[in-house]
């Protein structure tokens, strides 16, 4: 018989590397060629046969995960929400869904990561395997930024190293894993780290020395995690290459021109305008007198004139005027950036907390 699965989706966290973005946005809910982090991870976690959804939540932001996300029908999932007071740790956020988890196995999933083509093989080898967790990993260039896992011949893991200085392999952990409910007694079993967090490398090392079964999937396609600005661009570039469909719903005037695939929604306007794709370009925008190049995407209603822009992720109702180039930039919700025409000596700021602007 198969055994039924639940997920854990970890929304929670503080996203410090993403200040001053992650101030008035959760993380998970940042977009990725316009559209949110979590929703590709509801998406995966349905298309994977599951749909009884734990969701970790902050106390600072869960509401508005909460209202992003609601019941989970839109998913065809069915979302329970569960506090954690405070980050401690990811196998913290594991026993804080003790309750809801109870006898079950379960995906966990970092609500911040994104993977291609899904997670259903891996469920399905989990299913049909008896091992105790199954951990998914992925072939990195530098190994030494990651948690990485070593492994038998057979795939059963011997050995899980935080960020080695002599990494034994190139096999970094993803932030998906499939637990039984074996784990909860291994995070019994460990203490906080250094960071003072108690970590679910421990905990499936502390499984292994148990002689639980840990086995491994590995991961062919691309894995985003997207925790710092660099991150976030390379998601967006990676997804519009590989995810954007030509799309043009939206008013595209005869002077302009729109090369390759861009994604132009309902109710925006482009109007004397060269767009090179992938782009992406969210209802209600106006592009006048601008270029907008490859591996953009540009938020709901915003408003760009008299502009060239580039590599760059432009959160919804932003004015952007006569600057030319912007390039590698994330601007958050409501921005304004204009060049004052004549003013070039001068620079005018007037940026919230922990803004960082490169001139
Ligand atoms: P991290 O990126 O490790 O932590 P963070 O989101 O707090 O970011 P930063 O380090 O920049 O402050 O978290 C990975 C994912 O897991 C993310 O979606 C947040 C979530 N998480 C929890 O839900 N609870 C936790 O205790 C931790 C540490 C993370």
């Amino acid at each position: 018989m198969k055994k039924k699965i639940k997920a854990l989706i970890l929304a929670g966290g503080k996203g410090t590397r993403l200040k001053p973005l992650t101030t008035t946005i959760p993380k998970q809910l940042l977009p990725v060629a316009n559209k949110p982090i979590l929703s590709y991870v509801l998406d995966q976690v349905v298309d994977a046969g599951i749909t009884d959804v734990g969701m970790i939540i902050a106390p600072e932001t869960g509401h508005l995960i909460k209202e992003f996300a609601g019941d989970g029908s839109k998913w065809g999932a069915r979302i329970t929400y569960i506090m954690q007071d405070e980050p401690r740790g990811l196998a913290h956020a594991v026993s804080t869904a003790g309750d809801y988890l109870g006898q079950s196995s379960f995906l966990m999933f970092l609500g911040d990561n994104l993977i291609h083509g899904g997670v259903k093989k891996f469920v399905e080898q989990f299913s049909n395997d008896n091992c105790d967790s199954l951990i998914l990993l992925k072939s990195v260039r530098d190994p030494t930024l990651f948690g990485v896992a070593e492994v038998n011949k057979d795939g059963s893991l011997l050995h899980l190293v935080e960020k080695p200085k002599k990494p034994k392999s190139d096999l970094a952990i993803v932030g998906v894993y499939l637990f039984n409910k074996h784990v909860h007694a291994a995070i019994k079993n460990i203490k906080p780290s250094w960071r003072g967090e108690l970590e679910i490398t421990d905990a499936i090392q502390n499984m292994i020395d148990n002689h639980r079964k840990v086995g491994s999937y590995i991961l062919t396609g691309w894995w985003l995690d997207t925790g710092k600005k660099d991150d976030m661009l390379e998601a967006n570039r990676v997804v519009l290459d590989d995810l954007l469909k030509r799309e043009v719903h939206g008013k595209v005037d005869a002077e302009s021109n729109i090369a390759g695939r861009v994604e132009i929604r309902r109710g925006a306007e482009v109007i004397n305008s060269k767009i090179r794709g992938p782009v992406s370009i969210a209802e209600g925008c106006c592009i006048q007198n601008s270029f907008v190049g490859p591996f953009t995407s540009i938020g709901e209603g915003t408003v760009i004139e008299d502009s060239a822009i580039e590599h760059s992720v432009i959160l919804g109702g932003c004015h952007i005027k006569n600057v030319d180039r912007l390039t590698d930039s994330i601007i958050g919700r409501g921005c304004k950036v204009v060049n004052v025409a004549g003013n070039f000596r001068h620079k005018k700021l007037f940026l919230g907390d922990d803004a960082v602007v490169e001139l």
